[in-house]
């Protein structure tokens, strides 16, 4: 089949190459010409396991490729995904501004059986506001399909070929029979394709997105009152997780979810909700929890070091807002670099792949190491934020040596705390019991 995908970003390249190597033509367009550019020379602009080798592959067989002109290959394509950015407004609610632009410059370019699919996460009503505008601008009625993306970036390509379920949004029966036949390959193992109408593919994208934010939200709240009362959530965690109706999936206590969709698709369902009379309580206090929770590092630090950070260094290992990504949008790591500079510290940090994106943003304001031990030097503290791999086995010698006190505010719970302590290093997790070497700096 021939396909085109709008917007070449983590979805739309992810989709055009698996769809690629599933036998398909395939032509990714972006905007962006400095990202085709580099597309066609085979650089991948975007950090993602295994993408590399899909691309350069079938970029090879020529069944992928990539222009920013939708006016010369639109024409000839079955199905346009529209894979572009969907932000946040000011005000929380979903920014379509980019999607009707690309819905503009595909019209006068459809032909009479294509389909438009629209893969970015849309507030509900959106595809139905886009098959209209189709009719405005092309005098005619387009199909219009909806086709959340449930990917994750780090595990994208495994996540798009093995998908859990396809979701599949339509009007007209047919149209759902054209995307089935594009999924077919990636379904063999009986994974399910769900159809149903436009507006409940909308909200499923949504629900499942603010359910699992609502679970990180809530381990996180229960993590702190761990905390406070003597108890370790890691075994409190382990005490619910094998209740059968609860399990253990994104259950992890941390410093909060971050990333360019959790945040702004939970604020974006807060806004539909408002919008049609029902207060969204639960969403709200997910939100609020999440924002909370990314200042806990600084303030533990800040507490350690009774409100004097002033001129120390603190070491940061990992900037990403997850593992195996280079995706920093919303990562907590932000947040601690700007509190840890507003406070006066200085801040040496490390991440296996995200640090050219942190540059962009904070210049010479901090120091980037190339390794997890380079932070150390001269640090007062290490503060764990993204829980790489690499980092789930350290060499504590090294770390205690290098670091000017052996503290380690650890925000994603990568050790035991006990074995921590035996070792000499004033150890703090999240939402681990409180020990008596707690307070003393
Ligand atoms: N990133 C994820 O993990 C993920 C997962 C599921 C769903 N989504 C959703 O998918 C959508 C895309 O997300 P993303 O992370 O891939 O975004 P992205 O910002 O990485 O990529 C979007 C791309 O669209 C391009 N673009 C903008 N306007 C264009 C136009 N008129 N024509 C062609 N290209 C244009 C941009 O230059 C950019 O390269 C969003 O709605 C997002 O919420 C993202």
């Amino acid at each position: 089949m021939k396909l085109v995908m709008i917007g070449t970003g983590y979805v739309g390249l992810v989709t055009g190459t698996c769809f690629a190597e599933s036998g398909n033509e395939v032509t990714c367009v972006d905007v962006d010409v400095e990202k085709i550019n580099r597309l066609n020379k085979g650089e991948i602009p975007i950090y993602e396991p295994g993408l590399v080798e899909l691309v350069v592959r079938n970029a090879h067989s020529g069944r992928l490729k990539f222009t920013s002109q939708a006016s010369a290959v639109v024409p000839d394509a079955k199905c346009i995904f529209l894979a572009v950015g969907t932000p946040q407004r000011d005000d929380g609610s979903a920014d379509l501004r980019i999607l009707w632009s690309a819905l503009e410059s595909i019209a006068p370019h459809l032909s009479k059986d294509s389909v438009v699919v629209i893969k970015s996460t849309v507030p509900v009503g959106t595809n139905s506001e886009a098959a209209r505008r189709l009719r405005d601008l092309t005098g005619r009625d387009v199909d219009v399909a909806s086709n959340p993306e449930f990917l994750k970036e780090g595990c994208a390509i495994e996540d798009f070929t093995k998908p859990d379920r396809v979701v599949v949004g339509v009007s007209r029966a047919e149209v759902a029979t054209v995307l089935h036949e594009l999924y077919r390959p990636f379904l063999r193992t009986e994974h399910p394709f769900l159809v149903m109408n436009l507006e409940s593919a909308e909200m499923t994208k949504y629900v499942a997105n603010c359910l699992l934010a609502t679970k990180i939200s809530f381990i996180n709240e229960m993590a702190n009152v761990c905390e406070k009362v003597g108890a370790d959530i890691n075994h409190v965690r382990k005490g619910i997780g094998h209740d059968q109706r609860i399990g253990f999936a994104f259950l992890f206590p941390g410093v909060g979810y971050g990333g360019s969709c959790f945040p702004k698709d939970v604020r974006a369902l807060i806004s539909v909700a408002q919008r049609n009379n029902i207060a969204p309580r639960i969403l709200q206090s997910v939100d609020d929890v999440n924002v909370a929770q990314k200042e806990v590092l600084f303030q533990k630090l800040n507490a350690h070091f009774h409100g004097n950070l002033a001129g120390r260094t603190v070491a940061i290992w990992g900037l990403a807002f997850k593992p195996r990504t280079d995706d920093i949008r919303e990562a907590p790591a932000l947040v601690l670099i700007d509190r840890l500079l507003d406070a006066g510290a200085k801040v040496r940090a490390h991440d296996p792949v995200a640090i050219d994106n942190v540059r962009k943003l904070y210049g010479d304001k901090i120091t980037y190491c190339a390794t997890p031990y380079e932070t150390l030097d001269g640090a007062e503290a290490l503060a764990i934020v993204t829980e790489w791999n690499e980092f789930r086995n350290p060499d504590f010698d090294i770390i205690r040596q290098k670091l000017r006190a052996p503290v380690i505010f650890d925000g994603r719970n990568l050790f035991d705390p006990e074995k921590m302590r035996r070792m000499g290093f004033h150890y703090s997790g999240i939402g681990l019991e409180a020990h008596p070497l707690a307070d003393q700096a």
